[in-house]
């Protein structure tokens, strides 16, 4: 049977993962690529992929609880995934799939989200 409680995956020693600020892990089975970002709003997990168009996020600007993918200059609140800006008065596009982070003696937990409709912030 299976369960309704996320998988947590412990993803490494925060200090050494964010020795740029910031940090993609692979994670799960799959070693699905995840960006986790800090802020002075928290820690951040997203998949390392911008839903426009598929680029990488390593180099993406991140402010706050926004990032901004480097490719197309899209911005997308890191709480919920969805998009706040980018190019023309109403970009569209899928929203980020943001996972669920914690950190547990001194180490990263990330529980990934399934679907964009397990993000915690959905
Ligand atoms: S690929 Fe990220 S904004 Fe276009």
């Amino acid at each position: 049977m299976a369960s309704d409680h996320p998988v947590e995956y412990d993803v490494g020693h925060v200090e050494e993962l964010f020795s740029r600020g910031r940090a993609v892990v692979p994670v799960g089975p799959d070693e699905l690529p995840v960006l986790v970002v800090k802020t002075r709003r928290g820690l951040f997990a997203v998949t390392n992929r911008c839903p426009h168009r598929g680029a990488s996020l390593d180099d993406a600007e991140v402010s706050r609880s926004t990032i901004t993918c480097a490719l197309h200059e899209y911005r997308f609140d890191l709480r919920s995934g969805r998009v706040t800006g980018g190019w023309g008065t109403r970009p569209t596009c899928d929203p980020l799939v943001v996972h669920r982070v914690r950190l547990a003696d001194g180490r990263l937990v990330v529980a990934l989200a399934r679907s964009r409709a397990d993000s915690p912030r959905a």
